[in-house]
């Protein structure tokens, strides 16, 4: 049994083998149907439960058509309908009975400390579905895209992301050491990544480069990536905070510094950060991204079921 909790602590190996696997997969059922279960049906029969302390779309979607497309089944909850939500019951029960009625527990939670505790005590294999401080799944998914789009390793390509220094660029940055390729960083001076973070980077040579100018991070950009500059649950002056990024906005004038066939990305949801005459652009293939999330969810599944190929 395998968690998927952060990039960081899963190894490159294991990290590509998921992808090679996604890839193949995807291919293998181009002519199915969205509920149609593939032909090896590995899932069959089982269940993985979801659980969101914050608001979701896309997770939640491509979870549950992951594991219905590998032949199992998906029931999701939401904190206040458990007793737990009320501090009724303790998390070690109630991680005692999603262990005995299910066979995964995927969680989006408020607090990291949450998801360790989950950890300790579930015996099924827990998913970070996005947590304050990382989004492994989407960031994993975001690798398999470029690749896809550009159609070669991108441990060749130049990315970029320009925006807050959230859970997002976390795991990009974890993902950066993992898969050996070239970060730029276009943030505000009080809005670097955290210390933590960088020094984990340092600690395996990997050199990210800062900007406090967007201009010169997107410069030579294969990929601009992008992000809500307020997260979810933000507790910050959202006024103040939005016009500390005013420089940082992705419109087709930065878009233009990158390289000629330079691709955005965003996770989505999106704010004000991008222009929308480069959000709906060619260059942009945001909706590729949000579906692909699907596929490499299949996967990470599998991994932590034990039944990768
Ligand atoms: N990108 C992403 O995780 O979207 P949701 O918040 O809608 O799940
Ligand atoms: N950084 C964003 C990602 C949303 C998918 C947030 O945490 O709200």
């Amino acid at each position: 049994m395998k968690h998927f909790i952060n990039i960081k602590d899963i190894s490159s190996k294991d990290l590509k083998k998921i992808l090679v696997d996604a890839k193949k997969r995807k291919n293998q059922r181009k002519n199915l149907n969205i509920l149609e279960i593939d032909k090896d049906a590995p899932l069959k029969g089982k269940l993985l439960i979801q659980m969101f302390e914050k608001s979701s779309l896309r997770t939640r979607l491509s979870f549950y058509l992951a594991i219905k497309q590998l032949g199992g089944g998906t029931l999701t909850l939401r904190p206040n309908e458990l007793h737990l939500g009320d501090g009724g019951e303790t998390l070690q029960d109630t991680a005692k009975i999603l262990s005995t009625y299910a066979d995964g527990f995927m969680l989006r939670s408020d607090s990291d400390k949450k998801i360790d505790n989950f950890k300790d005590f579930l015996e099924i294999p827990l998913i970070n579905g996005l947590s304050p401080s990382s989004h492994p799944t989407q960031v994993l998914s975001d690798i398999f895209t470029v690749e896809e789009i550009k159609k070669k390793s991108i441990s060749k390509l130049n990315l970029t992301w320009i925006g807050d220094s959230n859970n997002v660029l976390n795991s990009l940055i974890a993902a950066s050491v993992k898969f050996n390729f070239k970060l730029n960083i276009g943030c505000p001076k009080n809005y670097h990544p955290q210390k933590n973070i960088l020094n984990w980077a340092k600690k395996y040579n990997k050199k990210i480069d800062i900007f406090n100018d967007a201009k010169k991070a997107a410069a030579n950009a294969d990929v601009i990536f992008s992000d809500k500059v307020i997260s979810l649950n933000d507790k910050v002056n959202k006024k103040k905070k939005l016009s500390q990024f005013k420089n940082f906005k992705i419109n087709e004038k930065l878009m233009k510094l990158a390289k000629k066939d330079c691709t955005f990305l965003h996770c989505l949801p999106r704010g004000p950060e991008v222009e929308e005459k480069v959000f709906f652009s060619k260059q942009s293939k945001v909706w590729l991204q949000a579906l692909n999330r699907v596929h490499v969810q299949k996967s990470i599944l599998l991994y932590c079921f034990g039944k990768l190929r």
